[in-house]
């Protein structure tokens, strides 16, 4: 493709992309496609000769787009946000347009410098001292990974290059929730901890994490010759944006010398509003923190930023030198691939840096509170009617309901549970997620996509009133 082919095609998919987000409402927002459907529509082998640009374009429309569940739609409260504003959407094209890779500063200076900047500013807007410096990952899947292969080598006294986990003495130990995100699990698995040893630390009745069960279960693993390494805590769990209480479970932690992540992925947007810092009390004893932008912030994804203390510790455990990644300037500049596991980096920094200049800090404010207070009104609504129950604390957007109607319990309950949401999900109108909470089913409403306005939540309070009472 010429540049000149390149504007024109350019030109017509930015049209189609403003065009697709104008009319997003009126389209379904769970996508109504059986399996193999949008396979079944694309050739099963590569073209041999080049085919007009213009015939792919029309199969965006044709085959793609009724292939897909709407995350950006205003109706969307499945999972989590996932905003993809539409100036972090130009900066995520420049960075693929400009062609450009990270692989050491010197490889593209401004990659790494405008990097440093938005993970700066995202710092002070999230009110982190500058005690803690940041870099852009993928995912918070990685970002924990990254976290606990620190702690591993930090107890180990980098055992790596030594005989690694195998050569320890005792098997090191993790901490965790029954409440944590299923990546960290996956996090200390890779890291090679080991299912024996991740400890699963009971919670309260507000789903937090228990301080006095993780000092009686370090201490227990003591006693039994096993070392604490790492222990993992959340603001805002995934099924129910539960807070682990931080200063309580650091302080203890601490004690025992842990590694503390905080894994704020979803949460970690809120901490721009001082009224939700409360949540956030203690951080500053932690060793790492994520944060995902690429949720409810508005980066499109991917774009996790993962925030640390001790850079020497973190760059001592990821560095690779080879020769031909050396450069004049080492020692004066940061490289980020000593910061996280890929050696190439894309320019993410862009559309975090795009996003927050478009909108200014009181403009994604705004947004948030929005969203909260409309949490906030969904919860009243059903707390207020009967049959229906809110089944955690409300404390940010994310509202879990169950519609109980009298005289069905159990797997009985359940099964009403599942054939409402997913009939109102089938239906096109609106899209939620079901999971369990304490062995039964019940179902998440996430609110928080960018163009949900109130009005939007009235109607999905309507919708899942007369799904339920089918
Ligand atoms: C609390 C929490 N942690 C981690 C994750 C995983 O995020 P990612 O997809 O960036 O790995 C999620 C996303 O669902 C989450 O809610």
């Amino acid at each position: 493709m010429t540049p000149e082919e390149f504007r024109k095609y350019g030109h017509q998919i930015i049209d189609w992309i403003a065009d697709y987000r104008t009319n997003l409402a009126s389209r379904p927002v769970m996508a109504q496609t059986m399996p193999g459907e949008v396979r079944s529509k694309i050739a099963v082998n590569p073209p041999i000769d080049a085919e007009p640009f213009q015939d792919v374009l029309k199969d965006l429309d044709d085959v793609v787009l009724p292939g897909l569940s709407l995350w950006q739609h205003p109706m969307f409260f499945g999972y989590f946000p996932s905003n993809s504003s539409l100036a972090s959407v130009l900066g995520d094209f420049l960075s693929t347009g400009l062609g450009v890779l990270g692989l050491a500063w010197q490889s593209s200076p401004a990659l790494t410098e405008v990097e440093e900047v938005a993970t700066d500013w995202l710092r002070q807007m999230v009110g982190l001292s500058n005690a803690w410096q940041g870099v852009i990952q993928d995912t918070a899947s990685t970002s924990t990974l990254v976290a606990l292969l620190s702690a591993r080598e930090r107890t180990s006294n980098y055992g790596l290059v030594r005989g690694g986990m195998q050569a320890e003495a005792q098997p090191l130990v993790v901490y965790v929730s029954a409440h944590s995100h299923s990546s960290v699990d996956k996090a200390a698995l890779l890291a090679g901890f080991g299912r024996h040893n991740v400890r699963v630390v009971s919670h309260d009745a507000d789903f937090g994490m228990c301080p006095k069960a993780l000092d009686e279960a370090i201490r227990t693993d003591i006693a039994e010759g096993r070392t604490p390494c790492a222990v993992v805590l959340t603001t805002g769990t995934t099924t129910t944006t539960a807070i682990d209480p931080l200063q309580k479970n650091i302080a203890v932690a601490q004690q025992h010398g842990l590694w503390v992540h905080v894994d704020s992925a979803m949460a970690g947007s809120a901490m721009i509003l001082p009224e939700c810092r409360w949540m956030w009390d203690g951080i500053e004893g932690a060793d790492s923190i994520v944060v995902n932008p690429h949720k409810w912030l508005g980066a499109a994804f991917d774009c996790s930023v993962y925030y640390v203390k001790d850079v020497q510790h973190l760059v001592r455990v990821m560095s690779t030198n080879p020769s031909y990644l050396q450069t004049t300037a080492d020692g004066q500049v940061k490289n980020y691939r000593d910061w996280g596991l890929p050696l190439g980096r894309r320019f993410r920094a862009l559309k975090l840096w795009m996003l927050i200049r478009e909108q200014g800090v009181a403009g994604l404010q705004k947004r948030l509170r929005r969203d909260i207070a409309n949490g906030q009104w969904l919860a009243k609504q059903v707390s207020a009617t009967a049959s229906w129950k809110v089944l955690a604390p409300v404390q940010l957007q994310t509202v879990c309901v169950r519609h109980e109607p009298e005289g069905l319990a159990g797997e009985e309950l359940d099964r009403h549970t599942l054939n409402w949401v997913n009939s109102l999900n089938q239906s096109g109108r609106t899209y939620l997620t079901p999971a369990t909470l304490e062995g039964r089913w019940m179902v998440r409403v996430s609110v928080g996509a960018e163009n949900t306005e109130r009005h939007h939540v009235e109607d999905l309070w309507r919708a899942m009133q007369e799904a339920a009472v089918l």
